[in-house]
């Protein structure tokens, strides 16, 4: 059977750095709150040229580099995000040209901050129905331009970035042992909206619009619908928290991911966490998490990684795969 197998990971990350110090003195909130609240230290802002399709197009390149493979070898491209460049067209097509890449096909995906694994699913079931032998799957994000600068709520938890991954067509036998994507699960449910939505949009006020979330009300799903997808793809397997080597969970919060990985039975030290230096980057967050632990030596060929998301929609994912 076909599976599909990450084999170059990359990422892009604007110039400027915002501190919890420098949101000190744009509105009332302490580094103190945000530290015990969030775990996030600090994010990355995009500036002037800094774009969605320009990080995008980065961490693509990076991605290519680390795979070893040129563009012409890439067949689709899938982007994730939620704040695209343009209404349309699809930022994906702007980074297919950036890429100077003119065959094959690509289009965006919008699945807020489980944009990423609805995209790498997405990419798999093309991989393995036979219809492209490798994608180029990246999170996208410049959430810095939909927050309300005012909202202390909501302005200190985001920052922008972009992580990719070139996925792979590769035979295999078909058993847990194989390399690449083993298992995938993916959820939505719509009754949820008004807790995590964006206020505008071109069919409806024509304007882009602001970030509004009841933190509190998302925080109380979230755990729940994070375990119920890890656990389905454990049961999918047969494989357990015990077999996996590395948690790469979309980084809302430090609290969240400690929780789930609490509740499933997955050791601390298993759990790769970005979210000081990177807040939450939305659909760039687990392929920026998966970057770092792979740039750092953490992920090891043959190491097992169950990969989750869960946002607005709500949408909820999880990819258990082996590298
Ligand atoms: O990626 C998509 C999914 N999103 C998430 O997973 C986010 C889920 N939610 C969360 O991570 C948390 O709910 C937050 C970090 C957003 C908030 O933490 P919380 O512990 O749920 O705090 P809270 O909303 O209950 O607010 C507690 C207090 C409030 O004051 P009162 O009403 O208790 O007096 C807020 O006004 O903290 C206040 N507060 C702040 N204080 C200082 C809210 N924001 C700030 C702030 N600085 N930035």
């Amino acid at each position: 059977m076909i599976r599909s197998a990450i084999c170059g990971i990359g990422a892009a990350l604007p110039r400027h750095v915002m501190t919890n110090s420098e949101l000190e003195t744009k509105v009332d909130t302490s580094d103190a709150w945000i530290v015990q609240r969030t775990g996030i230290r600090q994010r990355y802002i995009a500036g002037k040229g800094e774009t969605t399709v320009s990080l995008g197009t980065a961490a693509a390149q990076k991605a290519l580099e680390n795979a070893r493979l040129g563009v012409d070898a890439i067949d689709m491209i899938i982007l994730a995000t939620s704040t695209p460049d343009h209404t349309f067209p699809a930022s994906a097509t702007e980074i297919q040209s950036n890429l100077g890449m003119n065959h094959g096909f690509a289009f965006d995906v919008q699945a807020v901050c489980s944009g990423f694994v609805f995209a790498l699913v997405t990419a798999d079931n093309y991989l393995r129905a036979g219809m492209a032998r490798r994608a180029l799957v990246i999170g996208a994000e410049t959430f810095s331009r939909i927050l309300d600068w005012h909202d202390r709520s909501t302005c200190v938890l985001f920052g922008d970035g972009a992580g990719a991954v070139v996925l792979e067509a590769r035979s295999s036998k078909g058993t847990i042992n194989d390399t690449g994507i083993l298992a995938s699960c993916l959820r939505s449910d719509g009754r949820h909206m008004e807790k995590l939505y964006v206020d505008g949009g071109p069919s409806t006020t024509r304007t882009v619009g602001h970030l509004h979330m009841q933190g509190r009300e998302v925080f109380k799903y979230a755990v729940g619908m994070i375990t119920d997808v890890v656990d389905n793809c454990f049961a999918q397997t047969g494989l357990s928290a015990r077999d996996l080597n590395w948690f790469v969970p979309h980084q809302a919060n430090k609290r969240i991911i400690d929780a789930a990985a609490h509740k499933l039975g997955i050791a601390p030290e298993k759990v790769v966490i970005t979210v000081g230096e990177h807040g939450n980057t939305s659909a760039a967050s687990v392929p920026l998490a998966l970057a770092a632990a792979s740039r750092d030596g953490r992920l090891k060929k043959g190491d097992l990684i169950m990969l989750e998301a869960m946002g607005g929609g709500f949408t909820w994912g999880a990819v258990l795969l082996r590298r």
